[in-house]
């Protein structure tokens, strides 16, 4: 043995090896894009630019044949081969020279219905939509099983930080115990700049927009949708059962004020949009709404359009992973890489062996029976004897008290803000519903859940 390897790769006609260190094929794997929008352009600047490297490490050429758009006519501030947009579907998906299709249309259909007519023809797939993948998963991998071919979606969560690759492949040996994420960049973008700068929600919105981080409705950013599907397609993944969008509690921060992100920082928190998976005893845990994290705690310190994930495996421990959460290049990243993949696996003759990873069928635990410690912001009767009444309220529904806060009082209102200790949903919940009733409560400003505490180093 001299140490050379002259191992070709299966299948493949070698065109050149370079010292007998590069394998170059010549053989071209045909990819249709589907969408030339902020990722679509991306893939296709990095599939150009990094065309060599990428050939290399993929062992295969890999070449865009056709681009889905809606209007060809449309200026795309990039140099397009002349003849690659069409307005048809069909000149990729009838094009029997087409092995991958990746989807980078956005919504639910058509972008399901076309992704579903590529595995169909016994192509490969490749889509960086979190919509399609969280609600339609199951119909998606039941073709590609059936006709042996890729379903990739690395893009679909956190942009550019590699995590469902890590989660089904490197950390495969470990039953994964927690996935709390910061997994939605327009909003982590929005908190970050409204906590520094104190900008006003609306302004910090469109900014989010004009980068191109935001979906094409906001809304599912603000409101917590768009976590939602993320953390159901990470959820599926570490507790191998399928969570879809419907089993995922949601609230997103278009309640989060000025007022509870100044509060946070007195009390030595951050607030953050968290998408958050636990497996417990009971049932796997699923939510995503906003919530005051120890500022010592690693998710902590994830600022602006980044994303991060923090995982808590039995054997791997807590790890986190890191990095820019939307736009045109990080997203581009993961899907080149997905398409890399495919390609290899569809030159060696391999694809379609990694499929559904969702073996088990593990109930989903409802809000209720979840148990967190609440921050809670009320604007009541600046009286005697009033925090006493309140003190009753939560008493008498198990809902015990770590610290009150009396701040400002303007004429016979007063604000106070109320952190309690670990205690379950259902028990908060029926204290609220007793403290609405109650004359000396005007305003239940605010409740904010508290995480985090165990998991902080
Ligand atoms: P986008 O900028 O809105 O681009 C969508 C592209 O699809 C456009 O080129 C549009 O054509 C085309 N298109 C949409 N509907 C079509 C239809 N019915 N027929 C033909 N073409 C159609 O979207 P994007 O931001 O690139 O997002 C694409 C996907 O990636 C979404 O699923 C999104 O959730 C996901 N994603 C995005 C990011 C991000 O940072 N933007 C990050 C991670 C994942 P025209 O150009 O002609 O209008
Ligand atoms: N709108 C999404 C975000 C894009 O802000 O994270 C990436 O999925």
């Amino acid at each position: 043995m001299d140490g050379k390897r002259d191992v070709k790769p299966l299948g493949l006609e070698s065109l050149a090896y370079g010292k007998g260190e590069k394998v170059m094929s010549s053989k071209v794997i045909n990819v249709g894009l589907l969408g030339l929008g902020t990722v679509g352009r991306g893939v296709y600047r990095i599939l150009k630019e990094n065309g060599d490297v990428i050939g290399q490490r993929a062992g295969v050429v890999i070449r865009v044949k056709k681009v889905l758009v809606r209007d060809i006519a449309k200026n795309r501030g990039i140099e397009i081969e002349e003849g690659l947009l069409t307005g048809d579907v069909n000149d990729i998906l009838n094009d029997p020279d087409i092995d991958i299709v990746v989807e980078l249309l956005g919504g639910i259909n058509p972008a399901f219905e076309y992704a579903l007519a590529a595995l169909t023809r016994a192509k490969s797939v490749v889509t960086a939509n979190k919509d399609v993948i969280a609600v339609h998963g199951r119909e998606l991998f039941a073709a590609a099983d059936k006709h042996g071919r890729d379903l990739f979606f690395e893009g679909s969560v956190a942009g550019g930080i590699p995590i469902i690759g890590p989660l089904k492949d490197s950390l495969a040996a470990n039953r994964i115990r927690q996935v709390i994420g910061i997994v939605n960049g327009t909003t982590n973008y929005m908190l970050t700049r409204m906590s520094k700068e104190g900008l006003p929600f609306d302004e910090v919105l469109k900014e989010a927009q004009a980068l191109g981080y935001a979906e094409a409705d906001p809304a599912a950013d603000v409101e917590g949708f768009d976590s939602a599907r993320k953390i159901a397609i990470l959820a599926s993944i570490a507790f191998n059962t399928r969570v879809t969008l419907g089993d995922v509690y949601v609230e997103g921060i278009t309640r989060i004020t000025a007022e509870d992100i100044a509060y946070a920082g007195e009390l030595g928190f951050t607030v953050k949009l968290l998408g958050i998976a636990k497996e417990t005893a009971d049932g796997v845990e699923v939510r995503v709404h906003p919530a005051m994290l120890p500022k010592n705690h690693p998710l902590a310190a994830v600022n602006d359009v980044y994303n991060a994930i923090f995982v808590l495996g039995d054997a791997a421990g807590e790890l986190m992973f890191y990095g820019r959460g939307a736009g045109e290049l990080p997203t581009a990243s993961a899907v080149v890489a997905d398409i890399m993949n495919a390609a290899r696996n569809l030159s060696l003759n391999v694809p379609g062996i990694i499929g559904c990873t969702c073996f088990e069928e593990k109930p989903v635990k409802p809000m209720g029976a979840t148990s967190t410690r609440y921050y809670i912001r009320l604007r009541v009767s600046d009286r005697p004897g009033v925090l006493a009444g309140i003190a009753y309220v939560f008493g008498d529904n198990e809902v015990s008290l770590a610290s009150v806060i009396q701040k400002h009082s303007a004429g016979k209102a007063a604000e106070i803000v109320l952190v309690t200790h670990e205690v379950p949903e259902k028990n908060l919940q029926n204290s609220l519903k007793k403290l609405q009733d109650l004359p000396i409560v005007y305003q239940i400003s605010n409740v904010i859940r508290v995480e985090g505490e165990n998991e902080s180093s």
